[in-house]
Formats: structure tokens, sequence, C-alpha cells
């Protein structure tokens, strides 16, 4: 894996926009407005949307997402994933209250079950271990999505609790499995 950053001069800001990391078979970068048409065939897709706490998404509403990710007020870390020049998924770190990220992703169904998911999450929680200040990374899913969990496994996350009631998703009261790897104060994983 290697991380590449446009402003190599300096140590990379955790919300720079210009961030690229490469994979061994994906390239992590930020969204384009022009990513709309791949973003949409997976945001709209009811089948990926069932486990995630967004759609399916009209086309409005992708075009709001891409507005929203291109922001540069956007304080999250919100990369699209690419594989050979196509948008086929996203990742995103959400910085919260003490040094908290918690991750999220997606992927186009056609290529579910290929290790792009994990391979993503293992490239982002290696950038967030880089980052200063981070104490604990986290990511939740439904219960009944144990691919989401199975990838936060891999990423090297560790199941923590079952949060009950924890989100409002179409307008129904969803459980989470929270899932999470502490970090110590200088940085990596503890021993
Ligand atoms: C969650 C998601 C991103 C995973 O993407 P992916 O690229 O298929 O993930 P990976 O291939 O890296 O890993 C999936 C793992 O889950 C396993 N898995 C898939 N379906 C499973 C099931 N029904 N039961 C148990 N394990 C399952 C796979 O076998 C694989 O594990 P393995 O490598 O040990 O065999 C994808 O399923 C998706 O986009 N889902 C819809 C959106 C979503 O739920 N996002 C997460 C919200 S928390």
């Amino acid at each position: 894996m290697e991380v590449l950053f446009h402003a190599d001069a300096l140590p990379p800001d955790p919300y720079d926009v210009s961030m690229i990391i490469e994979t061994d078979r994906l390239v992590l970068r930020p969204y384009s407005t022009s990513d709309a048409e791949d973003v949409h065939a997976y945001g709209s897709d009811p089948e990926v949307c069932r486990t995630a706490d967004f759609g399916p998404n009209t086309w409005e509403e992708t075009v709001a997402f891409l507005a929203s990710v291109t922001d540069p007020a956007n304080s999250a870390i919100d990369l699209a994933i690419t594989l050979a020049g196509r948008v086929v998924g996203g990742i995103s770190a959400r910085p919260g209250d003490e040094g908290r990220y918690e991750l999220g992703w997606v992927m186009r169904r056609d290529l579910w079950d290929q290790g792009y998911a994990t391979e993503a999450a293992r490239a982002l929680v290696a950038h967030v271990l880089t980052l200063d200040g981070v104490t604990t990374i986290s990511a939740r899913c439904r219960p009944d999505n144990p691919a989401s969990a199975r990838v936060m496994e891999k990423a090297g996350l560790r199941f923590v609790t079952r949060i009950e009631r924890d989100r409002e998703v179409r307008g129904e009261w969803v459980d989470s499995l929270l899932y999470e790897m502490d970090v110590n104060p200088v940085g990596g994983v503890p021993a």
C-alpha cells in the first residue's frame, strides 16, 4: 500500500481533500462532482442500501451527497473507492469527540465478496493511525450486516457492544453493532 499526498512537502492534513491512497487494486481519492453517475449506480441500488444508513438515493440526493463531500468545509475524510478508473464505492472516516474517528463504507453490489472493502478499510485505518491525537477508530453496522462486521474485524476492529435503538434510519429505530480499535496516545495499535 502506498499513501500519496499532492502537498507532500508538509505532514498530511487530516482534512486534506487532495489526499490519494493507493492499494494493490484500488485508488482511494477525493470525490468529484463528475462522479455522479458512478456513485448513483450503487447509491440508488435498494439491495446496497438495505443495510446502509442512506438511500436508495434519488439523482438529486446523489448530487447533494457529492456537493457535501466536495465542500471544503467538510470535516470528514470522504474518499471515492475507484477500480480501473471507475468509482465503485465509498469510504469515510468521520472525526468525533476526543480523537475518535468513525469509519463507513459501501461497495457496488457486483463487486461484493472480493475483498475490496477490506482493502480500502485497511488502507484508511492505516492512514487514520498516522493522524495526531487519534484515540479510537470505530465503525458500526446493523446486526443483519455480517459482511460489514467482517470488514471491521479484518481491518483490525473488535466487537464492543450492541447499541439498542441507535439510529433512526428511514423512519425506523435500528440497533447497531459497535466495533472499535483503541489507539495509544502516540499513535499505532497497542501491543
Ligand atoms: C459491507 C460491504 C461494503 C462489504 O464490501 P465487500 O467488498 O463485499 O467486503 P469484503 O469482500 O472485503 O469482505 C466481506 C466479508 O464478509 C463476508 N460475508 C459476506 N456476506 C456474508 C454473510 N451473509 N455472512 C457472513 N459473512 C459474510 C465475506 O465472506 C467476506 O469475508 P471473508 O473475506 O472472511 O470471506 C458491502 O457488502 C456493501 O456495500 N454493503 C451495503 C452497504 C453497507 O452495508 N455498508 C456498510 C454499512 S455499516
